[in-house]
C-alpha cells in the first residue's frame, strides 16, 4: 500500500520528565539508522513529560512526532484534573490516543466519552488514535471481530470523510497487552481488515485505502517484521518495548 507506516511509542505511566529527556536523546540518536522518510515514529509520553518532549524534539530537530495518551472530551472550564486538546496542540502535539483498553477498563470510558473524545480531537487539530479491541472471553467465543468493529463504529460513523481519512485506528487485542502473548500475523490481518472494511462500507474507498490501521500488543522487534509484512497491518502502538530507545528503533527500523 501507499500509508506510511506509523510506529506509535505509548509509555503509559512509565518515566519522569527526566528519564523521558533521556529516552527521547537516545531515540533520536539510534533513528539515525532508520529511514524515517519511510516510517513515522511517535511517542506518547504521560502528560507531563510532553514539554520536555517538545523542547527536545524542536532543539535537536528530531524525526519523532508527539502526543498524548489520553485528552479531555471537554473544551475548557470547570473540569478539575482534564487536559484538553487545545492545550495538547498549544505544544506542538499532533496525535492523541483515545479510548485505549486501559482507559475503559479502570476508568470506566464508556462508548460515549470514547466517541466525544475523538471529536475532540479533531475539533483541537489533533489525529486521534483511537484503539479498539476484545477481551479474552470474546475471541474464545469467536466473537472478536463483531466486538471490535461494535467500538469502532460508534466512534467514527459521524465523523467527516475528511476526518475519517486522518484517523488511526490501533487494533489492540486486550489479551495480548503486556502478556508477551502477540496475536498471530493472520489474527492481527483478520481484524485489521475488518477494520478496513467497516470504514470502506461506511465512508468509502478513499478513506478506508488511507486510514492507518495499526496493530498493538506484545509488540518486538522480533515479531514486527511479520506483522508489518500482512496487508492490512499499517503499523504498531507499542507500549513495554517502546521504553528502550534501541528496541524502539529496531521496531520502527523494520525495515532493514
Ligand atoms: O498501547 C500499547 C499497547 O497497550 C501494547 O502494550 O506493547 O506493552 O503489550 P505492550
Amino acid at each position: 500500500s501507499n500509508r506510511t507506516p506509523l510506529m506509535a511509542g505509548n509509555w503509559k505511566m512509565n518515566l519522569d520528565w527526566k528519564q523521558g529527556l533521556a529516552l527521547v536523546e537516545e531515540l533520536g540518536d539510534q533513528l539515525k539508522s532508520v529511514d524515517t522518510d519511510r516510517v513515522e515514529v511517535v511517542v506518547l509520553p504521560p502528560f507531563v513529560d510532553i514539554r520536555t518532549v517538545q523542547t527536545v524534539v524542536e532543539a535537536d530537530k528530531l524525526p519523532i512526532g508527539y502526543g498524548s495518551q489520553d485528552i479531555s472530551a471537554h473544551e475548557s472550564g470547570a473540569y478539575t484534573g482534564e487536559v484538553s486538546g487545545a492545550m495538547l496542540k498549544a505544544l506542538g502535539a499532533t496525535y492523541t490516543t483515545v479510548g485505549h483498553s486501559e482507559r475503559r477498563q479502570y476508568h470506566a470510558e464508556t462508548e460515549e466519552v470514547t466517541d466525544a473524545k475523538v471529536k475532540a480531537s479533531f475539533d483541537a487539530g489533533l489525529t486521534p488514535i483511537l484503539c479498539v479491541g476484545e477481551p479474552l472471553e470474546e475471541r474464545q467465543a469467536g466473537k472478536h471481530v463483531e466486538y471490535t468493529l461494535a467500538q469502532l463504529e460508534g466512534g467514527i460513523a459521524s465523523l467527516s470523510a475528511e476526518q475519517a481519512k486522518q484517523i488511526v485506528i490501533a487494533y489492540e487485542p486486550v489479551w495480548a497487552i503486556g502478556t508477551g502473548e502477540v496475536a498471530t500475523p493472520d489474527d492481527a490481518q483478520e481484524v485489521c481488515a475488518a477494520i478496513r472494511d467497516a470504514l470502506r462500507a461506511l465512508h468509502g474507498d478513499e478513506v478506508a485505502d488511507a486510514v492507518r490501521v495499526l496493530y498493538g500488543g506484545s509488540v518486538k522487534s522480533s515479531n514486527v517484521v511479520e506483522l508489518m509484512g500482512k496487508e492490512d497491518v499499517d503499523g504498531a502502538l507499542i507500549g513495554g518495548a517502546s521504553l528502550k530507545a534501541e528496541e524502539f528503533a529496531r521496531i520502527a527500523g523494520f525495515q532493514s
